[in-house]
C-alpha cells in the first residue's frame, strides 16, 4: 500500500485541518503545554533537535509514524545498511556508511566483504597526507607543497568545499583551493597567485568523464607542464576516481591514484577518497574523528525508536511540511560563518536525491516530493531575505543551526549575540506580531493615531510560521561528521515516505547531452539548424556578438 493510500494519511489532512486538535496559534500552544519543548524535542550527546515551533501534536508524531511503518522504513533502512542494492535504476548498492563504519565491521555486497578495501584507502589517503603536510613529498623542484587546488564538480566538490571550510580551526596543512567551473575564469582566477613548483592537483571525479573536471584538469596539466616541462606532472597531479583504467590513460601514477566504488554516490561520497583534500588540509586524525562522528549518527538512526530518533522525526516533519502543508521550500540557515556553503552542500544532497517524479515502480508520484532547498549564514540572510521568511505569502520552514561556542573564545561577545539573533529570529517566526500589539507598540513611542492607523499593517507579522533548531556545543569534526550524517539520513527518510530513488540523477543527463550537441554549432562549425527559433537565434546573437 503506497503511503498516500494509507489510512494514517487522511487522518493526517483531518487533523491538521481540525482547528480543535492542531495549534494554529503556537503562542497559546506553549502557553497550554508547558511541556511542549520537553515533547518535542530530542537529543543525541551534546546535540539538540527542537521541532517544537512547529504546528505538530503527539497525534500527529503518532500517525508520521504509522506512516513511516507502512513505508516501511526500518526494512529499507535495514536494507540500505546491509547492502542490498535498493538504487533499482542504477542496480547498486548505497553504502556511505561502510565509509565511516567501526573498525571491526564487516559489510557485504556481492558475496564480498568491501571493509579492507575502505581501509585500505583510506590508510593510503592518511600516509599520502601525511607525505604532502609534512613535506616529504615534494614538487619536481623538491619544493614543499604549499597550495593544494581540488578539480571536480558537483559531489567532488561540494562536500570538500564546505568541510574544509567548516573545519577551518582545524586546518595546518597546505592552502585549499576548489576549482569546479567550466567557466575559465575559475582556474584562471585560482592560479593567477599560484606558483606551479609547489601547487598539488586533485582531480576528483568518480566517473572521470565530467567535462568540467577533464577540461579544467587538462588546463592545470598545461599550466604545469608549460612551468616545469612534461616530466614534472607527476609530482603535481593524484586523482581520486572509481574509474581507475581512465586516471590511467590520463596519466597520473598508480601510487596516486585513490578508489572508490560504484556503491558511494557522488553526492555521499566526501566519506571516500573525495575527502582527500579534507584529509590534506585537517590531517588524518581529524578526518577519522569526522567519520567517526558520522557513525555515531548512524549508529543512532540504526537502533534508536522512530519517536526518538532525529533523523527520522526530521524527515517525518519534512514530509508533513511538504506533502500535508504543501509548504514548497525549506531554508537552511547556520547561524556559523564556517557554514557558509552547507546550503549549496544541502542543495545537492536533498535535491539531487529526491527532486523526482516517479516512484520506485515507474509510476507519477502521487504526492509533491523534495522541496527547494535554499540558505545563507545567520546573521547575513536576515539583512536580505528575512523579509519574506518573516511577511511573504508563502510559509518557509527554516532550518536553524548554531553552536553553543565558537572557536574563539576572546571574541565570546560576538558569539552571545550571533546566538541571540539566531533564537530571536525563531522566536519571531512563531510568535509574530499581531495588529493589536503594533499599534499599542507605536502608541507607546508617542506615534500620531493616524500615522499609527496607516503603518500598523505594515507592521504586523503573521507568525506561526514554523522551524526547526539544531544545537551542539562546537563545530569541531566529530559534531560536523554527526550533522552531515544527520542530513543524509534525512533525505533517506524523506524519500522513504515519498516512494521514490534517492540515489540516481538522470535528471542531470538532458542538457549534458543538449551540451555536447551545441558546442560544434557555438564553436560555428556545424549549424544551428536543428535546434528550435530560441536557441538558434540565441547562438546567431553570439556570433553576431563576438563579430564571428
Ligand atoms: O551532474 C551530476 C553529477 O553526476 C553528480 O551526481 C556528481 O556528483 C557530479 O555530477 C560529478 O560527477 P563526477 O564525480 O563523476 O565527476
Amino acid at each position: 500500500m503506497a503511503v498516500t493510500e494509507a489510512p494514517f494519511h487522511a487522518a493526517l489532512t483531518a487533523l491538521r485541518e481540525d482547528r480543535e486538535e492542531t495549534p494554529t496559534n503556537m503562542r497559546e500552544a506553549f502557553k497550554a503545554d508547558p511541556q511542549r519543548f520537553a515533547k518535542f524535542s530530542l537529543t543525541d550527546g551534546d546535540l539538540l533537535f527542537d521541532w517544537s515551533k512547529c504546528a505538530v501534536t503527539t497525534t500527529t508524531m503518532h500517525l508520521l509514524e504509522k506512516l513511516a511503518l507502512v513505508a516501511k522504513l526500518p526494512e529499507r533502512r535495514e536494507a540500505m545498511f546491509s547492502g542490498q542494492k535498493i538504487n533499482i535504476t542504477e542496480d547498486r548498492a548505497v553504502l556511505h556508511t561502510a565509509l565511516r563504519a567501526g573498525p571491526d565491521a564487516k559489510v557485504m555486497v556481492d558475496g564480498k566483504d568491501v571493509m579492507p578495501e575502505v581501509r585500505a584507502v583510506l590508510a593510503a589517503m592518511g600516509a599520502f597526507s601525511d607525505a604532502i603536510r609534512s613535506g616529504t613529498a615534494t614538487g619536481a623542484t623538491g619544493k614543499r607543497i604549499t597550495d593544494v587546488v581540488n578539480i571536480g564538480i558537483g559531489g567532488s566538490d561540494l562536500g570538500p568545499v564546505m568541510a574544509t571550510l567548516a573545519l577551518a580551526p582545524y586546518h595546518d596543512g597546505p592552502r585549499s583551493h576548489f576549482v569546479s567551473n567550466i567557466d575559465g575564469a575559475h582556474i584562471h582566477d585560482t592560479l593567477k597567485d599560484l606558483s606551479p613548483e609547489t601547487t598539488l592537483f586533485i582531480v576528483a571525479s568518480k566517473t572521470f568523464t565530467t567535462v568540467e573536471t577533464m577540461t579544467n584538469a587538462e588546463t592545470a596539466r598545461k599550466w604545469v607542464e608549460q612551468a616545469l616541462g612534461r616530466e614534472a606532472v607527476g609530482k603535481h597531479f593524484a586523482a581520486v576516481s572509481t574509474a581507475l583504467d581512465k586516471v590511467a590513460a590520463f596519466g597520473i601514477a598508480p601510487d596516486r591514484v585513490f578508489g572508490f566504488w560504484d556503491w558511494v554516490g557522488g553526492r555521499y561520497s566526501l566519506w571516500s577518497a573525495i575527502g582527500l583534500p579534507i584529509m590534506i588540509a585537517v590531517g588524518p586524525q581529524h578526518f577519522a574523528e569526522f567519520l567517526a562522528g558520522a557513525h555515531e549518527m548512524d549508529q543512532h538512526f540504526a537502533s534508536a525508536p522512530l519517536l526518538k530518533n532525529i533523523p527520522v522525526v526530521m524527515g517525518l516533519v519534512g514530509y508533513y511540511h511538504r506533502v500535508v502543508c504543501g509548504y514548497p521550500a525549506r531554508a537552511v540557515i547556520p547561524y556559523d560563518q564556517r557554514l557558509a556553503r552547507l546550503p549549496a552542500y544541502l542543495q545537492q544532497l536533498d535535491m539531487e536525491s529526491n527532486g523526482k517524479q516517479v516512484t520506485l515502480g515507474g509510476q507519477k508520484a502521487a504526492t509533491p516530493t523534495g522541496p527547494l532547498v535554499w540558505g545563507e549564514p545567520g546573521t547575513n540572510g536576515q539583512h536580505a531575505f528575512f523579509q519574506l521568511l518573516h511577511q511573504g505569502t508563502d510559509i518557509i520552514p527554516v532550518e536553524f543551526l548554531a553552536a553553543a561556542e565558537g572557536h574563539e573564545p576572546e571574541l565570546k561577545h560576538h558569539h552571545d549575540l550571533l546566538l541571540a539573533n539566531c533564537l530571536a529570529q525563531s522566536e519571531a517566526l512563531m510568535k509574530g506580531r499581531t495588529l493589536e500589539e503594533a499599534r499599542r507598540q507605536m502608541l507607546t513611542k508617542g506615534m500620531p493615531l493616524e500615522e499609527v492607523d496607516r503603518i500598523a499593517p505594515h507592521r504586523v507579522f503573521p507568525g506561526n510560521r514554523p522551524s526547526i533548531t539544531i544545537l551542539y556545543r562546537l563545530l569541531d569534526p566529530r559534531t560536523l561528521g554527526r550533522v552531515i550524517a544527520l542530513y543524509e539520513h534525512r533525505v533517506f527518510v524523506e524519500g522513504t515516505l515519498y516512494n521514490i530513488n534517492s540515489f540516481d540523477q538522470w535528471g542531470v543527463e538532458l542538457g549534458k547531452e543538449l551540451a555536447t550537441a551545441l558546442l560544434p554549432v557555438v564553436e560555428g562549425t556545424e549549424d544551428a539548424a536543428r535546434s528550435d527559433a530560441s536557441t538558434a537565434g540565441l547562438v546567431r546573437h553570439i556570433h553576431q556578438l563576438r563579430g564571428e
